[in-house]
């Protein structure tokens, strides 16, 4: 989608879209031939302003047909007006309209910048292999622009497109199926953020075996595609921040469960069991776009878990980079062996003070949150009530859960320090304690399972259905709130 800025109405412009607040309608100066039958038309059809309403009507100026679009804001507070511009955009995406105007409707600036934000996550969409796409649900839509000229050089909407193109390439990732996404391809994928003043270290096979990475290689060793710990580096502070933020993400490119294999229904869900890593590399794109004044380590752990003649058993011991010795019961609880070893190597290599790790790490996070939440889980409560708070502003939302010791002495192994699998009970929270294990003392650690939220079957204002692109949002608040001035 195009986005333009300037206070003329253009002359192409085939669909108007105007912001009304609650009970609002009288108020609105939609500066058009036909005002009053525009306002009574809504009326009639019962419109009242309430976010998650949109009233369409046509009407015609000058001999032209011209598409109105009414969306509600409601009493107008930032991620209403975003609801309000996404639901605006998905209304006319694929109806004929090819240029749509945001009016301004009394908005100033920071307000247009949240409503046009919306717009744009609404308007990512994936067509690529789709060749022969019904004529009706065709994207027809190709520019927006925002009758507010200041816009174009505004730091709101310079900071929230840089967070949209952050969530767009998060998108990209986990909608891309895993013959095109794989460990070598999601780091080449990635790769554009180099222009963008990020570092990349990038470790592959051989040097993973030299550091005993032996957890995440065990899982890695049954897929002919070769693994990639991928490590991405921003830092806007020109070194002041010494100790960086580091977040550590789930990368399994394709999980069908290992020689433990999973049930053939639905397994091709697992191309997104990515989704953790996928969030890391969109929230370095949205925190270089937007020059973040943070200094933040991204680190993806790459594999594809498969059951060919080298994969690893059930009952097989092997040794992670921390020394400690695992017993692996099930080869489908795979997630926790990649990040145990992503996770030592980050905190050996980068100290960070602060460390999140997100992973679409199991399948009890949805029974216990469904789509709601992601769970949060936390050895230290000022992070925890931090990211809930991230949650809430940012539209990502999150809920804490407990660990403890007498979830942690569940999965105790008698042969090897621990098993990556407990009982049937508290799996989200027994796959956390083992994650926990391998946090040195001193770092504050969070552990967000967002197996729930990286992918929706039903579509929402700010997606259409299917990648959601969950944790840009989130972090990049969390970094704004906390590590900026
Ligand atoms: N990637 C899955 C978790 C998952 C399942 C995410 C369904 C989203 C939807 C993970 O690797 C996994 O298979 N976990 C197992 C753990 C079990 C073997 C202890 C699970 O949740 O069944
Ligand atoms: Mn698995
Ligand atoms: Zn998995």
């Amino acid at each position: 989608m195009n986005f333009n800025f300037t206070n003329k109405r253009p002359q192409d412009a085939d669909a108007l879209i105007f912001a009304v607040e609650k009970d609002g309608l009288a108020h609105v100066d939609f500066g058009l031939e036909h005002s009053d039958i525009i306002r009574a038309a809504a009326k009639t059809a019962r419109f009242g302003g309430k976010v998650g309403e949109v009233f369409e009507t046509f009407t015609s100026e000058n001999g032209q047909v011209l598409r109105i679009v009414l969306t509600g804001i409601g009493k107008g507070k930032g991620r209403d007006l975003e609801a309000a511009g996404g639901l605006a955009v998905a209304k006319i995406l694929s109806s004929g309209a090819k240029h749509a105007a945001i009016c301004p409707t009394g908005l100033d600036t920071e307000d247009l910048a949240r409503m046009a934000f919306g717009a744009k996550l609404r308007s990512w969409r994936i067509d690529k292999y789709r060749t022969t796409l019904p004529e009706k649900q065709k994207p027809t839509l190709a520019t927006i622009t925002v009758l507010d000229q200041d816009l174009e050089t505004a730091k709101d909407w310079l900071d929230l497109s840089a967070v949209a193109d952050g969530v767009a390439l998060t998108r990209e990732l986990v909608a891309e199926p895993a013959n095109t996404i794989y460990p070598e391809s999601f780091v080449a994928r990635c790769e554009e953020l180099k222009d963008m003043g990020v570092e990349f270290t990038i470790l592959g096979w051989d040097e993973m075996e030299k550091l005993g990475m032996g957890a995440l290689l065990g899982v890695s060793q049954g897929s002919e595609r070769p693994p990639r710990l991928l490590a991405m580096k921003w830092d806007g502070t020109d070194g002041k921040q010494k100790k960086p933020l580091a977040l550590v993400g789930k990368g399994v490119t394709f999980d069908t469960g290992g020689i433990s294999l999973k049930p053939g229904a639905g397994m091709e869900e697992m191309k997104w069991d990515m989704g953790g890593a996928g969030a890391v590399a969109g929230t370095m794109k949205a925190l270089a776009g937007r020059k973040a004044q943070a200094h933040v380590v991204g680190i993806c752990g790459l594999v594809e878990n498969m059951p060919d003649g080298k994969a690893q058993r059930p009952g097989d011991v092997v040794t992670s980079m921390q020394g400690q010795t695992i017993e692996v019961i099930n080869t489908d609880a795979e997630g926790r062996l990649v990040l145990c070893d992503a996770m030592h190597w980050t905190q050996e290599t980068f100290e960070p003070e602060i460390m999140i790790d997100l992973a679409t790490l199991t399948g009890a996070m949805i029974i216990s949150l469904g789509h709601e939440y992601a769970g949060v889980f936390s050895n230290d409560d000022d992070l925890a009530a931090d990211l809930v708070d991230a949650g809430k502003d940012s539209g990502d939302p999150v809920w804490r859960l407990p660990i403890g010791p007498a979830y942690d002495k569940l999965i105790n192994s008698p042969i090897a320090d621990m098993k990556n699998v407990g009982p049937r009970g508290a799996g989200s929270i027994t796959a956390a304690q083992f994650l926990h294990r391998f946090v040195k003392e001193g770092v504050k650690w969070a552990h967000l399972d967002v197996a729930g939220m990286v992918w929706a079957d039903k579509a929402s204002p700010l997606w259409e259905k299917g990648a959601t692109g969950y944790g840009v949002r989130l972090l990049n608040q969390y970094v704004a709130d906390h590590f900026e001035d």
